[in-house]
């Protein structure tokens, strides 16, 4: 039977399993004897483990597993110094029709179609021409829509899932909604234009296949610099847009990473940039720990184990839900 991680960590050691996991690290390493073994990482959507192929046939080639391949392995669980590390008795490369994909990439919670259709709802709500019309060319565009409703917002920390943009978008596009009905001051078109906006860049930075991976460009440029092209394009296409609005948008975008160390080459300066600096850090932030929740624990409750980058475990007693109940 294929198993998730998750459900390998609570089997006594000796009990067999086996699964298709991802290659996400491999090392020829030597036993005393001179013989070669494998140390391997393996994943899939719900966590990681190390494994050895301890004594592989005498004539295996050891160099033909590469990070990101799909195996299949069989062995049996074994612990070392406290941490799951079993011995694989078989490991051989899966073919494609073997393992269903959804078994290492996740996909939203929320019914994509929905949630465009409020995306376009807030599209739709803002009044000022020329940041309609900014928008609409991206949102009415069905070519922009087919990569942007499948793209991931993260690789590892939030959203990490097809469908994980849209999903974060809507959300930074509620808080900040929220926001512009508090702060009167704020200029709700342009704060939620900013929002519907701020992370297109990752349709080009993130390709998604069994692994969320980074593109070149993405890891050239970042989502930042790309955004601010695409909506800088668009923004040369049509007529008489305010230079200034440009200006201000751009702000937006380029510094709502909030700080230099996380990315943004500019600190939010204007009360529409810092709106939407907080906003996205909100939602990534509680959904970070929402995915982290889930991955661990699954549907048990209690801790989790130490989040690696927010550094600390997580307590949940509570039960999942991802839609209003209506
Ligand atoms: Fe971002
Ligand atoms: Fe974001």
């Amino acid at each position: 039977m294929d198993l998730f991680v998750r459900d390998i960590y609570p089997l006594p050691p000796g009990a067999p399993f086996e699964g298709y996991f991802v290659v996400e690290h491999v090392e020829i390493r030597k036993h005393r004897t001179g013989e070669p073994f494998l140390r391997l990482i393996l994943s899939d959507k719900t966590g990681t483990f190390t494994a050895l192929w301890w004594k592989p046939p005498k004539d295996a080639d050891l160099t033909i597993f590469k990070k990101g391949d799909v195996v299949f392995v069989s062995g049996h669980v074994e612990y070392f110094q406290g941490n799951l590390q079993p011995k694989l008795n078989v490991i051989r490369h899966a073919e494609r029709e073997e393992f269903d994909p959804e078994k290492f990439i996740t996909k939203t919670r929320f019914p994509i179609d929905e949630q465009f259709l409020k995306l376009l709802e807030f599209v739709e709500s803002v009044q000022n021409p020329p940041l309609r019309t900014l928008l609409e060319s991206f949102f009415y565009d069905d070519n922009f829509v087919e990569k942007f409703n499948k793209a991931p917002a993260g690789k590892t920390i939030h959203h990490a899932s097809i469908g994980g943009l849209l999903e974060h978008t809507l959300g930074v596009a509620e808080i900040c909604e929220t926001i512009a009905k508090r702060f009167k001051s704020i200029d709700r078109d342009l704060l939620l234009t900013a929002a519907l906006l701020h992370d297109i860049g990752k349709v080009e930075e993130y390709a998604v296949d069994i692994a969320i991976t980074r593109t070149d460009k993405g890891i050239l440029l970042g989502h930042l610099y790309i955004g601010c092209e695409m909506i800088a394009t668009k923004i040369r296409e049509i007529p008489n847009f305010p230079e200034e609005l440009k200006t201000k948008l751009i702000h937006c975008i380029l510094s709502h990473h909030g700080e230099y160390e996380h990315g943004s080459p500019k600190k939010p300066k204007t009360l529409e940039a810092v709106a939407l600096a907080y906003a996205d850090a909100l939602d990534s932030r509680v959904k970070g720990f929402e995915e982290h929740i889930e991955r661990e624990l699954g549907d048990k409750k209690g801790w989790t184990r130490r989040h690696f980058a927010f550094e600390v475990p997580i307590f949940f007693d509570g039960e999942f839900k991802y839609e209003e109940e209506e």
